[in-house]
């Protein structure tokens, strides 16, 4: 139940965080206007972010007094929207730019008229924005806007000109409210000590009571079960409630009220209520409330009286039915049944969809009697005939498109179908001698690749394997499709700058291979040189045998001060002269010259490589045969089995005695993953098998990325072998990297959803382990055709919905509609319990 109350606290602040069309081009050209602008190709709508259009960003014309802060770019989002992260950049042009904004402020209306400064929880109004021309940065709005209207207000000092290209991330703003109205928050006195319950970021007029404005009961953020405390830094005790004492109010109730867009349908109402009795404060006894649909409250109001409860202290959400009434506003009085009766959250659910104004006549229509004429009457009539006349044709339009689209799928789906299947069984079929390893090994005898298949690895996939791709890009419906739904991304996406064909494929020679790089990188590694240490190594002490592949082996040693030989930006918490378990990777002897060389390439990359969530290569032995490349190891070992030893805290750990870990430390564990990721995304590394078996753990369960690969046979089910040929980790692939062999950061992005998925599940089983290998590559099929018939991964039980919602944006088949590391650790850092 506390697991559920920490996930609520920030529900919408964490799900609520989708670009609303900057960027894109949801949001049209002429709903971005400005105060000024330089000139016509710095416009308004030039403002967008990560567009390069016009001259490559919006840039006012600059005049007037230095200091000048009424310059800005504005926003119409054409409804209400709850708003909890802005993005900024500069202009960049193409290298041509170098204006940005160092700082910003905000400003919203939800009406047009009312203008309001955005402040942040600690009262500061200016934003720090960006530092160069092309970086984007993303702040977190703390607390959220909800508004129609914003405006992005650079602070303009005269040393330089500014441009700005902004998006706004955040959802629509369903509930509809628009303003409550409610007496002020009270203050507190607890021994000696002050607690201020006022509303902290009520944005209307405030007097004897707050009026025409939102503010903490609409934050998205719930308070916790002690009101003294809160989870924002740096306030004052009381922060997160608004909170009133009976002897202010003789009636005994507090009355709101909330003032909605339109006339909507009423299912509940929800109020987030603290109920520390021990201080006397309880949830409300009863409440009244009263609907006004047209002008006129209705006389008969409802009431409800929830359960009081004197047992659990914890502060908790009371559910109110609202019995479907129609209504634009609502006032509720909230009845005392102790001293103190504190809200931190209140949230109205309705059917929206089931009214729509526009389309019915009004019945009793007061505008229509005053008229003098009967014009308006008549032109109703006409305005309304000529409204239906346009929806007939548009569903008959609808009705044409439909039709010939499900006649256009039915084509397409056979095609691609026949042409998947057919490309498939060709690829299944072709025989184990036919194919070599490596396609510059002549070494290669048949004999050798049968031996060795299970620790081979072939990436990309083979030729032919990358067949359907490249027959996919050349039929003409396909384009088609692609430009129609705008959903289909065949052509090269993700990382724009290199094409496929210039990945530098890194066969790790050891069966445990690193990353994919692009050849941008390669050259710029090529130029430096390793800066690792030589090991001797006699100083090493075998274990264990952690995997083998075709050329190397993969041990578990213990290395003997190996602390002396680091760079000094590397911190071991190790005692000096202890011993230290470390990752010995080596190659055979009598490795061919290719399989050598990659393993220096492996060397150069991997010493690049410096993340905290990232295995660090500590040093090497080259000064003569083999040559080995010591990583760390950390001492729980790999996730999956971590984690597999471990269950849930709850009642099977309880029954068991098993050991466990807490919600709150797989979080913090995923959270580190999403980061490694987020480094190696930044450097533009593919890691290409992510998979809790990858990961390692730590003390204090930190997680560190490495990449062991499919040469240890303990995960060798894992992995789908094609007649000794490619051996691929499909239950973590995307489908584009199994029907395309298409491998990008997006795929590594679908990748660590899964991850996640087995973290929630504490690795007790595979992904999709009902399905066998060829169905789960069917499922894949699937994917690719969306047609609805695809399975998802299930929520695991202990999963909160806005971490599965994560999951399912990671799967999501548009590889640009999948979130970036960056946007998923944000999101993880979010929702943190
Ligand atoms: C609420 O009370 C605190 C503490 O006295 C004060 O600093 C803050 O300005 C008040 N907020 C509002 C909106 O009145
Ligand atoms: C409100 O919604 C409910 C359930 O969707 C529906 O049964 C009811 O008719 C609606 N009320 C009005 C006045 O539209
Ligand atoms: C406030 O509530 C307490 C506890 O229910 C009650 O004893 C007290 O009389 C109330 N005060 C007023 C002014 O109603």
């Amino acid at each position: 139940s506390s697991l559920t109350g920490q996930i609520n606290q920030s529900i919408l602040a964490c799900v609520c965080r989708s670009p609303l069309g900057m960027s894109r081009g949801q949001i049209l050209d002429e709903d971005i206007s400005a105060s000024s602008q330089w000139s016509d190709s710095t416009a308004a709508k030039y403002g967008r972010l990560d567009c390069e259009e016009g001259d490559g960003a919006w840039c006012p014309e600059i005049a007037g007094e230095p200091e000048n802060m009424n310059e800005f770019l504005q926003i119409d989002l054409r409804s209400l929207h709850f708003i909890t992260l802005v993005g900024t950049q500069g202009r960049h042009a193409g290298g041509i730019g170098n204006e940005f904004a160092q700082t910003y402020k905000i400003k919203y209306s939800r009406d047009g008229s009312r203008w309001i400064s955005w402040r942040n929880r600690q009262g500061k109004e200016v934003i720090e924005a960006n530092r160069n021309a092309y970086d984007i940065v993303l702040k977190d709005l703390e607390p959220p806007i909800i508004a129609r209207f914003i405006r992005f207000m650079p602070v303009i000092d005269h040393s330089m000109n500014v441009c700005m290209r902004v998006e706004l991330y955040g959802c629509e703003w369903l509930d509809g409210l628009v303003s409550y109205n409610s007496p002020v928050g009270q203050q507190m006195t607890l021994n000696g000590q002050y607690i201020y319950l006022n509303d902290s970021v009520y944005d209307g007029a405030m007097s004897n009571s707050m009026t025409e404005g939102l503010g903490q009961l609409t934050d998205g953020m719930c308070g916790l079960d002690d009101f003294t405390h809160s989870h924002v830094y740096n306030v004052w005790p009381g922060y997160d409630y608004v909170g009133w004492t009976n002897e202010s109010f003789p009636n005994g109730y507090v009355e709101i009220m909330f003032e909605f867009d339109r006339t909507r349908n009423f299912t509940t109402m929800k109020v987030h209520c603290n109920n520390m009795f021990s201080r006397r404060v309880k949830t409300f006894q009863k409440v009244v409330c009263y609907f006004r649909s047209e002008s006129d409250w209705e006389a008969t109001p409802i009431s409800f009286s929830p359960v009081m409860d004197d047992v659990n202290p914890s502060a908790r959400f009371v559910t109110v039915s609202l019995y479907n009434h129609m209504a634009s506003a609502i006032k509720c009085q909230y009845y005392f049944s102790d001293i103190w009766m504190m809200f931190s959250e209140i949230t109205f659910q309705s059917d929206t969809a089931m009214y729509n104004t526009t389309l019915s006549p009004p019945k009793t229509g007061p505008p229509i009697r005053d008229d003098p004429t009967h014009k308006v009457d008549d032109s109703n009539t006409r305005i309304l005939i000529g409204c239906l006349v346009a929806i007939i044709f548009i569903l008959v339009a609808i009705i044409v498109i439909i039709l010939w689209r499900q006649v256009w799928q039915k084509m397409l789906e056979k095609v691609s179908r026949r042409m998947l299947d057919d490309e498939l069984t060709a690829s299944l079929s072709i025989q184990s001698e036919t194919f070599t390893y490596n396609n510059n090994s002549p070494s290669s005898v048949p004999s050798e690749q049968e031996t060795s298949s299970t620790y081979e690895r072939i990436f990309p996939l083979g030729p032919d394997y990358q067949e359907p791709s490249r027959l996919v890009r050349k039929l003409p419906e396909f384009s088609q499709t692609s430009e129609d739904t705008g959903e289909l991304q065949i052509v090269q996406e993700g990382v724009p700058h290199y094409a496929e064909a210039d990945i530098v494929n890194l066969q790790g020679v050891t069966g445990g291979n690193t990353y994919a790089v692009p050849a941008l990188t390669m050259d710029l590694l090529s130029g430096k040189d390793v800066a690792v240490e030589e090991f001797p190594r006699k100083l090493l002490t075998f274990k264990e045998k952690l995997g083998e592949g075709q050329f190397g082996e993969v041990h578990l040693c213990e290395a003997e001060g190996i602390q002396d030989f680091m760079d000094e930006d590397f911190s071991f918490d190790v005692i000096e002269n202890q011993t230290v378990l470390v990752a010995v990777k080596m190659l055979r002897t009598d490795a061919n010259k290719n399989a050598r060389n990659d393993f220096l390439k492996e060397i150069k990359i991997m010493s690049r490589l410096k993340d905290p969530n990232i295995i660090r290569l500590l040093a090497v032995c080259m000064s003569s045969d083999p040559l080995c490349m010591i990583t760390e190891y950390m001492e729980n070992g790999d996730l999956n089995q971590f984690l597999s030893r471990h269950e849930p805290e709850g009642m099977i750990a309880l029954l068991s005695n098993a050991p466990t870990v807490s919600y709150s430390n797989l979080h913090h564990m995923a959270t580190q993953i999403a980061s490694g990721m987020k480094y190696l995304s930044s450097l533009n590394f593919v890691h290409r098998d992510l998979a809790t078996r990858n990961c390692l753990v730590g003390k204090n369960f930190t997680i560190k990325i490495a990449d062991f690969g499919m040469s240890r046979n303990l995960y060798s089910g894992d992995y789908y072998r094609i007649q000794g040929r490619a051996v691929l980790p499909i239950r973590w692939m995307s489908w584009e990297s199994i029907l395309l062999g298409k491998f990008t950061t997006s795929s590594d992005v679908w990748a660590f959803g899964v991850t996640l998925w087995e973290m929630l599940t504490f690795c007790k089983e595979q992904p999709y382990s009902q399905l066998s290998d060829e169905q789960v590559i069917e499922n894949t099929g699937e994917f690719f055709r969306d047609q609805r018939r695809q399975i998802y991964l299930p929520q695991p039980p202990m999963c909160p919905d806005p971490v599965y919602k994560l999951m399912l944006s990671c799967w999501h088949r548009n590889t640009k509609e999948r979130p970036s590391f960056q946007e998923i650790h944000h999101t993880l850092l979010d929702c943190k319990p």
